[in-house]
């Protein structure tokens, strides 16, 4: 599921997220990760499986998806749905670059 951005608030540089990697920030009680891809585009997803919670941001970034690092769920950076023969679906939030400053849409 999309959630639409109401207040962009700067979180970072790029250079804070390793490529094929994450970095998460708090947003209440949620934890965001942002993932940055191997051509350097971001994503943000809420740190959560769709199958059993597990912490995307530990997984590995791979052709604009992030497989879990638990059971090794394929889930997908820009729409946050469960690849495959999985069903589920993580929150995602809009993220976008300033120069090398990462902006998230909240
Ligand atoms: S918790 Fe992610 S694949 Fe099971």
């Amino acid at each position: 599921m999309n959630m639409v951005a109401t207040n962009w608030v700067a979180v970072g540089q790029l250079s804070d997220i390793p490529r094929q990697g994450a970095r998460c920030v708090k947003n209440g009680d949620m934890t965001i990760a942002i993932f940055r891809t191997s051509d350097d585009r971001v994503f943000a997803l809420e740190d959560k499986c769709p199958h059993k919670n597990g912490p995307l941001s530990n997984g590995i970034v791979h052709d604009g998806c992030v497989t879990c690092p638990l059971h090794n769920w394929v889930i997908s950076l820009e729409t946050g749905t469960a690849q495959g023969a999985d069903k589920g679906e993580t929150l995602t939030f809009p993220v976008k670059l300033d120069g090398q400053t990462v902006l998230l849409g909240l």
